[in-house]
């Protein structure tokens, strides 16, 4: 039974899994608590649907399944303070970024851990969650919570969470960079702001969603927009060249790889 599940902390992240959750109509609202105190919007919202937002701490031992969604510095604070309240078989899934699930565990009496990164399309139900947990059960209850918010990668190593951090948890940011760099090439080639803006956010998301539907590899969909000695090609010598996109993306995301480990200590 992985219900009911309890929340601690709902701010940007537990509130878009919240919303997430409520868009999937994934768990009953009264199978949710919430504890956090200074409840976000998505919580008010949670709570009208249904769920219960700082309950006695009594309540708290009615959760299998805790989510922990504090910021990392947070998390000692909300485990001292909510740890002693929990049942002695609740499964905790963390999203706290760097902290590792032993650490977890043994502040929290021993009970089994599974980390989690997800990111905030997670409230659209287009998250990207990678997942690690040495214990079968913990993993399976970590995946039942964010199957329902997007895609789910397992992972076979907890180290391998800050590559699964620099990939998909920044990754969503890269994006964002991505087309403002765009947007403003296009300007500095002559259109207007406004058109720029256009050209380029509706482009991106379109060829998106066409990898999408058709599922073919970015690759082949690159390929058959590019001719021979075309515009595209032209570009992509580019984009693709020594000095681009290859070496500074592997570059990128070794930088977020190494800081996500600096701060998980
Ligand atoms: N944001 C993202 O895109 C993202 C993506 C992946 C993972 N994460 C991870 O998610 C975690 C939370 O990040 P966030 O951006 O959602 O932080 P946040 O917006 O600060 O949310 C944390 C919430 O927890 C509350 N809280 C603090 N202490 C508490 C306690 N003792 N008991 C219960 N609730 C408590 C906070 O309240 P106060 O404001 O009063 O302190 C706040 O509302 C972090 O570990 C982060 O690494 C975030």
């Amino acid at each position: 039974m992985i219900t009911p599940i309890l929340l601690l902390g709902a701010g940007r992240m537990g509130g878009a899994i919240l919303d997430g959750w409520a868009k999937a109509n994934a768990f009953a609202a009264a199978d949710i608590l919430i504890v956090d105190p200074m409840p976000s919007e998505a919580a008010k919202r949670a709570e009208a649907a249904g769920a219960r937002l700082n309950p006695p701490a009594a309540a708290l031992a009615e959760a299998k399944t805790v989510l922990l969604a504090v910021k990392p510095q947070k998390w000692l604070e909300a485990a001292g303070q909510h740890g002693a309240h929990l049942a002695p078989d609740a499964v905790i899934v963390s999203i706290a970024a760097g902290v590792q699930a032993e650490t977890i565990s043994h502040e929290l009496g021993g009970r089994a851990v599974a980390r989690v990164m997800p990111n905030t399309a997670a409230a659209i139900n287009r998250g990207t969650t990678s997942l690690y947990a040495a214990d079968a059960d913990a993993r399976a209850r970590a995946r039942a919570l964010f199957e329902p918010l997007g895609a789910v990668v397992e992972l076979p190593e907890e180290t391998l969470i800050h590559a699964g951090t620099a990939v998909a948890g920044s990754g969503p940011a890269y994006l964002y960079a991505f087309v403002e760099t765009l947007e403003a090439a296009g300007v500095s080639i002559g259109l207007s702001p406004e058109q720029a803006k256009t050209l380029a956010r509706s482009t991106v998301i379109g060829a998106a969603a066409l990898m999408e539907s058709t599922g073919e590899e970015p690759s082949e969909l690159r390929r058959q927009v590019t001719s021979p000695a075309g515009t595209t090609e032209a570009a992509l010598n580019v984009l693709l060249g020594e000095r681009g996109l290859p070496p500074l993306m592997r570059e990128a995301v070794a930088a977020a790889q190494r800081r996500s480990r600096e701060l998980g200590g």
